[in-house]
């Protein structure tokens, strides 16, 4: 899975309207969708997914808005895909993104960043898997 990555257009971009001004940006920096898919998340399975984070003091809002509307999820390929990912959508919180970056662009907040992106392989095929079946990926 090192050539795979996981992401969200989270619920502040997908209502703006920034899904597709997103998803081009993502095409141009040369990933391919492998999976892709427009669902929405409930508390519980926003809960889920971010299990990881379960202890922290931001985890009961961040369940919130995830849940608060629509988001597209998507696989992702590219050589090296995690880590140019990461670079193409910037810091966490977009006060400390980088310039032309996808957060820089677009994110509200540190919590409503526009999108989400895997950290790690491991996590990529994790993530993936969350939402997507074996017959959803290409
Ligand atoms: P994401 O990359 O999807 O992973 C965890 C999410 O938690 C992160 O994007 C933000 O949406 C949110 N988050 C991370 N740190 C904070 C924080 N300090 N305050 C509020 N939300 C946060």
């Amino acid at each position: 899975a090192t050539n795979k990555t996981f992401t969200m257009i989270k619920p502040d971009a997908f209502s703006a309207g920034n899904s597709g001004a997103i998803t081009k940006m993502i095409e141009e920096a040369g990933f391919s969708i492998k999976a892709m898919k427009l669902t929405k998340l409930t508390a519980e399975t926003a809960g889920k997914f971010y299990a990881v984070h379960s202890e922290r003091p931001f985890y009961n809002d961040l369940c919130a808005y995830m849940s608060s509307g629509a988001i597209i999820a998507m696989i992702l390929e590219k050589d090296n895909a995690v880590e140019d990912f990461r670079k193409l959508i910037g810091a966490t919180n977009p006060a400390d993104a980088a310039e032309g970056t996808i957060r820089k662009i677009f994110a509200k907040s540190i919590e409503a960043n526009a999108v989400h992106g895997s950290d790690s392989d491991e996590n990529a095929a994790i993530e993936g898997s969350f939402f997507f079946s074996e017959l959803e990926k290409i």
